[in-house]
């Protein structure tokens, strides 16, 4: 069954809202290991929009899960990866204007620039994902560049409207969900996911970890965080059929 990454971002997000030290994302990722989350995910901006270097060696010290650090390709953020050695990066495009991670990353487009960060990061153990569309190009060109795993953006079927764009959203994830897997590849899904739209994902046999965050931290200001991850690893199980 596919395990619950956690994106601690935004309580970052409330942190630097008032530049102050709450809520402290750090404890956040302990509430989270409470609930049932496999892996605490960050994301080390270059604008430090939320996470900022202090989070990022606590959480190393600290978070007892697999730790996935979402980044850039920035020369400074691929040095900070390598001397913090998280289990896992995941490679994504990053744009100083969005508000989000918007599309997937172009692995095809700059494959030898992708391949050599991917190398270097790999040398020193650390697991190398790909936050892709789910495009075969991107597929392949994702396995040709050395990645272990890829992370399929889910963000379009988020958005979709009507039952057919739902359809062909979900097919377009299923299929790359099974080019993955027969490129050898550990597939992970995130991006838009919520506890209303996760169940027919969440039913896809083959991914090994969903990557969520907006959703849970906005129902953990009612519930708490704890309950908030504990409700959608239940969600993830029962569409799993555990
Ligand atoms: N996966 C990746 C690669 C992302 O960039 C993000 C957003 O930071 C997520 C998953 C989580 O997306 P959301 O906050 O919409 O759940």
């Amino acid at each position: 069954m596919a395990g619950l990454g956690v994106n601690i971002d935004h309580v970052a997000t409330v942190r630097q809202a008032r530049r102050t030290v709450e809520p402290d994302p750090v404890w956040a990722a302990a509430e989270a290991e409470l609930g049932g989350a496999d892996c605490i995910t960050f994301h080390l901006r270059q604008d430090r929009r939320h996470i900022i270097d202090r989070d990022v060696h606590l959480l190393k010290e600290t978070v007892q899960v697999k730790l996935n650090m979402e980044m850039s390709l920035a020369d400074e953020i691929v040095e900070i990866a390598l001397e913090i050695k998280p289990e896992q990066v995941s490679l994504v495009p990053e744009k100083r204007e969005e508000l989000t991670t918007e599309g997937g990353l172009d692995v095809a487009g700059q494959a030898e620039r992708v391949a050599g960060a991917v190398k270097r990061l790999k040398d020193v153990g650390i697991v190398a994902s790909a936050f892709i569309d789910p495009d075969p190009v991107q597929i392949s060109a994702s396995r040709d560049a050395g990645f272990d795993a890829i992370e399929i953006h889910t963000g379009k079927y988020a958005n979709a409207k009507g039952d057919d764009e739902v359809a062909g959203t979900l097919a377009e994830i299923r299929d790359g969900l099974s080019a993955g897997l027969d490129a050898g590849l550990i597939v992970h899904g995130g991006h838009g996911l919520t506890y209303r739209n996760v169940t027919p994902v969440a039913a896809m046999e083959g991914f090994s970890e969903f990557n969520i965050g907006h959703s849970i931290i906005a129902r953990a200001v009612f519930t708490g965080l704890r309950e908030a991850v504990a409700e959608m690893k239940r969600l993830i199980e029962k569409a799993a059929g555990r």
